[in-house]
């Protein structure tokens, strides 16, 4: 199959979608001799600063990995501290997304997760869902195998149901069944806290994605860390594919 050409991608270093693993919150808080817990809601507080930023500088989509689908195998304690924690931002901070027309949406396997906790998402959800700004997207009891996994049931399922050709499957089928769907590809993807892996976080979509990695630790990552990145990001060149000159072609002919 020949690469997907994607027009909108090559005109600019342009940057609609920023995806972000927040990692370092236990050890922002062990450096402060705190428990784990009062990392997670100063991180929370990044997340805030995140989208508002976001707003500022006029980026479209931002993706957060909150909980990963391994993330249950921490101390039962964290766990519970982290459920609390997303069940009170979940009631707290819709008014706030609502008046900076924020529309949410969470992707991921929601079933495991607690009835109330999965009656505040389908809440949070409607409520926001008209808004037109920026589109928060978190990923809870997310992995991106786990999404293709998903995508790859449905497309069987259809298939013997009738509704879809063997012949129809190509990427942009088992894009259109992903979870992210209805999102662009990452255009810049962080990873905060020192570790320099993906952690099984939007697989599928991050195959052409420009990767940030700092050491600095999620609830220290502000505006500032935040320009940083975006600032590496217009810096690179994205080929998809092609050679530098052809690239800068491309721009020549994309200003004129
Ligand atoms: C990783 O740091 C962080 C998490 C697993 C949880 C992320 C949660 C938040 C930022 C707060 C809640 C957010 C929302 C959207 C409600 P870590 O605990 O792995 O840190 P460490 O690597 O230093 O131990």
């Amino acid at each position: 199959m020949p690469p997907i050409d994607n027009p909108t991608k090559d005109k600019t270093n342009q940057l609609s979608h920023i995806s972000i693993i927040m990692d370092g919150n236990g050890r922002w808080a062990k450096k402060k001799f705190m428990p784990r817990f009062y990392g997670h809601k100063a991180g929370l507080e990044s997340v805030r600063k995140m989208v508002s930023t976001c707003i500022e500088v006029d980026i479209k989509y931002l993706t957060l990995f909150a909980f990963s689908s391994e993330n249950w195998r921490r101390p039962k304690e964290e766990i519970k501290s982290l459920m609390g924690l997303f069940a009170l931002a979940l009631k707290q901070e819709v008014k706030k997304l609502n008046k900076a027309n924020v529309k949410l949406q969470i992707i991921g396997d929601l079933s495991k997760f607690s009835k109330e906790i999965q009656e505040l998402i389908s809440q949070a959800i409607n409520k926001t869902k008209e808004n037109t700004g920026l589109v928060l997207t978190i990923a809870a009891n997310y992995g991106g195998r786990w999404d293709i996994l998903q995508a790859v049931h449905q497309i069987i399922k259809k298939t013997k149901q009738g509704e879809l050709d063997e012949s129809g499957i190509d990427e942009f089928c088992i894009e259109s069944y992903l979870q992210t769907a209805n999102l662009p590809e990452p255009d810049l993807f962080i990873r905060t806290g020192g570790e320099q892996r993906i952690s099984n976080f939007l697989l599928w979509d991050l195959a052409y994605s420009e990767f940030y990695f700092t050491d600095v630790l999620w609830p220290d990552f502000d505006e500032n860390e935040l320009h940083k990145s975006i600032h590496s990001y217009q810096t690179r060149q994205r080929r998809f594919g092609r050679t530098g000159d052809q690239i800068e072609l491309l721009q020549k002919q994309n200003k004129q």
